[in-house]
């Protein structure tokens, strides 16, 4: 680990070599699940800095929606030994990887580059191990959104996006009478649990969600609004095409892009996917919050955190790295293609479309009103052994048309046990 003086030495390297010519460092290695076509012109960006500086970028790239398979891929490297520099990492398994005393402290970086100051305190929160840095955060993406495709919804005669369920069903049923799939969904365990938080925050409101998703109240979770939250979810199932079974995230969005469906419940690394495909948010495509919840706010802060490493150099390129993330520059650039917005306060948004600037407004609006909410099934809010399991309950019900509501409920009640063994079996063997 760094000291204060080694930092300080480090981050002056920094400045000289943004100033003049490159030097001769260390390799970064990053693991990162950013595949999809936006994805990975967003990580381009990233690398392009890096290299630009000297430094060498080393790929670990392990694909899969929501990360779900590069976690398993990062735990098998910390068990060998062999961390890498830097790992896409959220929320609560940030403080379960310090835990394990694996992260690195980056407080005399933090310090440096005040950090606290133009960082919102809710993703500072997130990037710190009792009070101390070992992560840094890059973008903010906001997860209740409704994605439309133009054309579809003229061709139905479908004149305005829904701002309720009611609505969405009576704009669904025109979808398919005009011969267009209603809603594009990727039958995988992590977009179930995307849309059923949705769901859960349109029909209950941010209070619900609030009890229910992040506190596991048994009460919120048995009560009406839960019902009809998982009575709609199920509904929505009517509306997807029969090939939805483990289709990934961005083909279904491409589904969307050419035309063939009409709407998509994703959050907003899906406009890095129209974006991409040269769309213009407002003429080809329309991004709206999902119904219900245009006062609220799920947030979803992707996030590297940095590992211990042994060698100066490589620590010299990750001190870098976490500097080079930080920055205004390349903060506008990459949450220019993601689909993000950047994560300093007041950071101008006259480059981006009308998307990121609502989601920046509606950022700050809901932070005030207090319905700013993490998103749970994209990592932010519970452990990850309650993550899993409840993300496991919402798959189940979402594939078992047999399963009862008040099965799925019963269900969910049991998740407050769900807590223990977070990352266990890792520090067992360290
Ligand atoms: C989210 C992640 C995004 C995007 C998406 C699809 O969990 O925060 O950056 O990668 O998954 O993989």
């Amino acid at each position: 680990m760094l000291n204060k003086n080694q930092w300080r030495c480090l981050l002056a390297v920094g400045m000289s070599v943004l100033a003049s010519a490159a030097v001769h460092a260390g390799e970064v290695e990053v693991l990162h699940y950013w595949t999809s076509g936006g994805e990975a012109q967003s990580v381009q960006e990233l690398k392009a800095m890096m290299t630009a500086r000297g430094h060498s970028w080393k790929d670990f790239t392990v694909a899969g929606g929501a990360g779900g398979n590069a976690m398993a891929s990062l735990k098998q490297r910390v068990l060998d030994g062999n961390a890498p520099a830097a790992a896409l990492i959220k929320g609560p398994a940030i403080q379960e990887w310090a835990e394990l005393n694996a992260l690195t402290n980056l407080d005399a970086m933090a310090l440096f580059d005040k950090w606290d100051d133009f960082l919102p305190k809710v993703v500072a929160d997130q990037m710190k191990y009792k009070g101390h840095y070992v992560a840094v955060p890059v973008n903010v993406h906001r997860v209740n959104w409704l994605w439309a495709n133009s054309a579809v919804l003229k061709k139905a005669g479908v004149t305005v996006m829904p701002t309720n369920w009611d609505e969405f069903f009576v704009a669904a049923d025109k979808i398919r009478a005009a011969g267009f799939v209603p809603l594009a969904h990727g039958g995988q365990d992590w977009q179930d649990f995307t849309v059923f938080e949705t769901v859960a925050l349109g029909v209950g409101g941010p209070e619900f969600y609030d009890k229910a998703l992040l506190k596991l109240d048994k009460a919120a979770i048995g009560s009406d609004a839960m019902k009809k939250t998982l009575e709609t979810f199920r509904r929505l199932k009517t509306y997807v095409d029969a090939k939805a079974p483990g289709r990934d995230w961005n083909v279904t969005t491409d589904m969307v892009i050419k035309g063939k469906a009409g709407f998509q419940f994703m959050g907003d690394w899906a406009k890095g996917e129209f974006l991409a495909a040269k769309q213009m948010p407002g003429k080809d495509f329309i991004c709206m919050p999902a119904p219900g919840t245009a006062n609220a706010y799920t947030y979803n802060v992707d996030s590297f955190a940095m590992f211990q490493l042994k060698s100066w150099e490589a620590q010299k390129a990750q001190g870098y790295l976490a500097y080079v993330l930080m920055g205004k520059d390349f903060q506008e650039r990459f949450n220019l293609r993601k689909g993000s917005i950047p994560v300093h306060l007041n950071l101008n948004m006259d480059k981006f479309d009308e998307c990121a600037k609502r989601s920046n407004v509606d950022f700050a609006a809901t932070a005030k009103a207090g319905t700013l909410l993490p998103s749970v099934a994209h990592g932010m809010a519970l452990s990850t052994a309650q993550q899993t399991a409840m993300r496991a309950a919402v798959n189940e019900f979402w594939n078992t048309d047999s399963m009862s509501v008040g099965q799925a409920i019963g269900r969910l009640q049991t998740l407050n046990a769900a807590v223990a063994p977070k990352l266990a079996h890792v520090a067992e063997k360290k």
